[in-house]
C-alpha cells in the first residue's frame, strides 16, 4: 500500500525521490506526489495516476531544485483517488507538509475539533487532519516540530508511517511509525526515508528500521535521533547492513517482475533449504524450530494464520503436517481469526505466514494469539519485517525480493519451508520412519531441477492462454494436496487478468459448480498420477459429458487424461506431498500470458497492493 520516500542531504532530492517512488510502485497505488523545498519555497506537485504522470506534471509545475523533500504513492482509503486527496498535504499555514501510510481511525472526531478552531480542509483524507493537528499543537504549545508530532500521535488511534517537514526548520524531517513500515537509510551526511530499503539501495546499505511506536528526527549533517512516541525516551538506533543488492530488485532482462520471479523459483527454493537440509547426513536443522522443539513436539494443535496466497500455502501445509507429523492443524484467514474470539490454548503452536511480513490482518491475529499465551512462529520472506519481529521465533523463506503483486515464488518457497518444518517435527516425534524421511530429503533436493523442467511448459501455457484469454469465467479443480493449488491458480487469474475464476476441491463440483459447466467454460484440472487420480479422472469425465473445456495439469507420460482433455500440460513426477510446488508452475504461467495478452499491467494490477498494511 502507500509508499513513502524522503531525502535530506547533498544530492538533488527530486531524482532520489522520484526514482524511489518508482521502486515502490510494486506496493500498489493510485496517485503520487512530491514536496520539495527549494531554499525559499515549499513546492508540492501531486496527481492521480502513476509516478510517470507525476514526473511529467511536476517538471512543468514546480522547480525541481533542492536537497530536501518527501514523496508519496497513495493507495486510497479515505476519499477517492484524485489530485486533491493525493499526498503530500499542507497544513493550513502552508508551513508543514506531511505524507502518510496507514489510517487514522479517530480522524473524524479530531477533524470536528479542528473545525471548531477554524481549520479548513480541502481533501477528504485523514492525513490532512493529522498535519493540522500537528500544526495546532505546535502553535498552541509553542513546541518544536518533533515534540508537536509526538503529542499529536499520542492523540491518534490507528496505524501510520509518516514523514513531516516544516519549512521554517528546513534542515530536518520528522518521521514516525506504528503498524506501517519505515526504514531510514544512513548515508554520509545524508539520510533517506522509505517504506522499505529499495529506494536507497544504491546510495547506502546502512539501514535503521524504526520499530512500532518509535519516531525519529533526521537532520542534515547531524546524528540520527530516535525516541519513543509514548514518552519521548531516547532509543539507541540499531544500524543494520542490508543484504540486498540492486540486481535483485531489477527486472534483469524480463518484461515483468512476475515472469522473472516465476523463473527464479528453482533458485529461490534452493535458497530456502540452503544450510537447513543436509541430504547426505539425513538432517533438517532450523534454529527457530530446533530452539523451540519442545513447544512443537507438545503442541496440542498447529494453527496456521495467513491471508491470500500465504493462506493457500498454509492449506497445503495442513495436509503435509497432518500426514507427516500426525498433529491436528487448522488454517485460518487472519482477518476472520482476529475478530471472532477464537479458542486459543497455551499449548497451541501458531504459524503465521506472510511474504511481506507486514500484512495488517496477520499482524493483528498474531498479537491476539500472543496475548492469549500461544507460541507464535513466523514464516516470512522479507527480512526484518514487522511480523518477523513480533513473533516468538521463525524462519525466513529467503526467496529474495518479490516485487510482482501476484505472489509466485513466495508460494512455492513457503510450501518448501513448511515441508521442512513438518519433516523436522515428524523426525523429532518419531512419526516418520528414517527411510521415508530420507526419501523426502532426496526428493526435495531434486525439486529445483524439476521446477526447471516444469518451466519448459511456457510455450504450451502461452498457446493455451491464447485460446482462453477472452473467457469471462474459469473453474479450477484439484484434490487433496492440490486443492489449495486450484485456489491459488484461480486467485492468480483473477488478480492480474480480472477474469472471474473459482477454485474448488474437484469432488465438490457436483454439489454446485457443475451447474456452471457448458461449452464456454474452461476448467483447469490438476490431475496428478498420485493420490486421488482415478477420482479426478471421473471428475474430468463429468466435465466432458457437459461439454466443458478441460485443461489438465498432468504427470509426465500420462495417457488417460490426455485422451479426455482438450489440452494437457505435463509436469515431472514427484512424491505426492511435493506435487503442489510443481503443479502451480503452469498455472502461474497461464495467468501471466492471459493477462499479458489482455494488455493488463501484470506487475501492478488495479486496486491491489503488495503489502496490505491496512484492514
Ligand atoms: C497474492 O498473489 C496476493 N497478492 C495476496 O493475496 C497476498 O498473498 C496477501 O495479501 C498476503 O500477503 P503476505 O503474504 O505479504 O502477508
Amino acid at each position: 500500500m502507500c509508499g513513502i520516500v524522503g531525502y535530506i542531504g547533498h544530492r538533488e532530492a527530486y531524482s532520489v525521490i522520484v526514482q524511489g517512488l518508482e521502486r515502490l510502485e510494486y506496493r500498489g497505488y493510485d496517485s503520487a506526489g512530491i514536496a520539495l523545498y527549494d531554499g525559499t519555497n515549499l513546492n508540492v506537485s501531486k496527481t492521480k495516476g502513476k509516478v510517470a504522470d507525476l514526473r511529467s506534471k511536476l517538471e512543468t509545475e514546480i522547480p525541481t531544485i533542492g536537497s530536501v523533500g518527501i514523496g508519496h504513492t497513495r493507495w486510497a482509503t479515505h476519499g477517492v483517488p484524485n489530485d486533491v486527496n493525493s499526498h503530500p498535504h499542507f497544513s493550513n499555514s502552508g508551513n508543514l507538509v506531511i505524507i502518510h501510510n496507514g489510517i487514522i481511525e479517530n480522524y473524524d472526531s479530531l477533524r470536528q475539533e479542528l473545525l471548531q478552531r477554524d481549520y479548513k480542509f480541502t481533501s477528504d483524507t485523514d492525513t490532512e487532519v493529522l498535519v493540522n493537528l500537528i500544526e495546532d499543537i505546535k502553535k498552541n504549545e509553542d513546541v518544536k516540530l518533533g515534540k508537536a508530532v509526538q503529542i499529536a500521535l499520542n492523540q491518534t488511534i490507528g496505524a501510520y508511517a509518516i514523514a513531516v517537514f516544516d519549512k521554517s526548520k528546513p534542515d530536518e524531517i520528522v518521521v514516525a511509525r506504528l503498524g506501517s513500515p519505515l526504514a531510514i537509510g544512513v548515508g554520509k551526511d545524508e539520510f533517506f526515508i522509505a517504506s522499505d530499503a529499495t529506494p536507497f539501495l544504491e546510495y547506502t546499505k546502512k539501514t535503521v528500521y524504526l520499530k512500532d511506536g518509535e519516531m525519529a528526527i533526521v537532520r542534515r549533517n547531524k546524528k540520527l535521533k530516535v525516541f519513543k512516541i509514548e514518552d519521548n525516551s531516547i532509543v539507541v538506533p540499531y544500524v543494520e547492513e542490508l543484504q540486498l543488492n540492486l540486481e535483485q530488485i531489477e527486472k534483469g532482462g524480463y518484461d515483468y517482475f512476475m515472469l522473472k520471479e516465476i523463473y527464479e523459483q528453482p533458485q529461490a527454493i534452493k535458497d530456502t533449504f540452503r544450510g537447513r537440509m543436509l541430504v547426505k547426513e539425513g538432517i533438517v536443522k532450523m534454529a527457530g524450530v530446533d530452539d523451540n522443539l519442545e513447544k512443537f513436539k507438545n503442541a496440542r494443535r498447529i494453527l496456521i494464520i495467513a491471508c491470500g496466497t500465504s493462506w493457500h500455502a498454509g492449506l497445503v501445509a495442513e495436509y503435509i503436517f497432518e500426514e507427516f507429523a500426525r498433529v491436528p492443524v487448522e488454517v485460518e484467514y487472519a482477518s476472520e481469526f482476529r475478530y471472532r474470539n477464537p479458542v486459543i490454548y497455551e499449548d497451541d503452536v501458531i504459524i503465521a505466514i506472510s511474504q511481506s511480513g507486514e500484512t495488517a490482518d496477520t499482524m493483528a491475529a498474531i498479537k491476539l494469539a500472543k496475548k492469549q499465551g500461544a507460541f507464535v512462529f513466523g514464516v516470512c520472506n522479507v527480512v526484518g519485517s514487522s511480523i518477523s519481529r513480533i513473533t516468538d521465533a521463525g524462519a525466513y523463506t529467503h526467496a529474495g525480493p518479490e516485487i510482482g503483486v501476484a505472489s509466485t515464488k513466495a508460494f512455492t518457497t513457503q510450501i518448501t519451508i513448511l515441508t521442512l518444518i513438518a519433516l523436522r517435527l515428524a523426525q523429532a516425534t518419531g512419526k516418520m520412519s528414517n527411510s521415508v524421511f530420507r526419501s523426502y530429503l532426496q526428493e526435495l533436493d531434486r525439486i529445483p531441477s524439476k521446477v526447471e523442467e516444469a518451466l519448459k511448459c511456457n510455450e504450451k501455457a502461452e498457446l493455451v492462454a491464447s485460446k482462453y484469454k477472452d473467457v469471462s469465467n474459469a473453474l479450477y479443480l484439484g484434490r487433496g494436496y492440490n486443492f489449495p493449488v486450484a485456489l491459488e491458480g484461480a486467485l492468480k487469474l483473477k488478480e492480474i487478468s480480472y477474469i472471474h475464476a473459482e477454485g474448488y476441491p474437484a469432488a465438490e463440483m457436483k454439489h454446485g459448480p457443475i451447474a456452471l459447466i457448458d461449452d464456454q467454460m474452461p476448467v483447469f484440472v490438476i490431475a496428478m498420477k498420485k493420490g486421488h487420480y482415478e477420482k479426478v479422472v471421473s471428475n474430468i469425465e463429468e466435465i466432458k459429458a457437459r461439454s466443458g473445456k478441460i485443461i489438465a495439469i498432468v504427470t509426465k507420460g500420462d495417457k488417460e487424461v490426455k485422451r479426455l482433455a482438450d489440452h494437457v500440460i505435463e509436469i515431472p513426477e514427484t512424491l505426492e506431498p511435493l506435487t503442489p510446488i510443481l503443479a502451480t508452475i503452469p498455472l502461474q504461467l497461464l495467468s501471466y500470458h492471459i493477462a499479458l495478452m489482455l494488455g493488463k499491467n501484470v506487475d501492478q494490477p488495479r486496486n491491489l497492493a503488495k503489502s496490505v498494511t491496512v484492514e
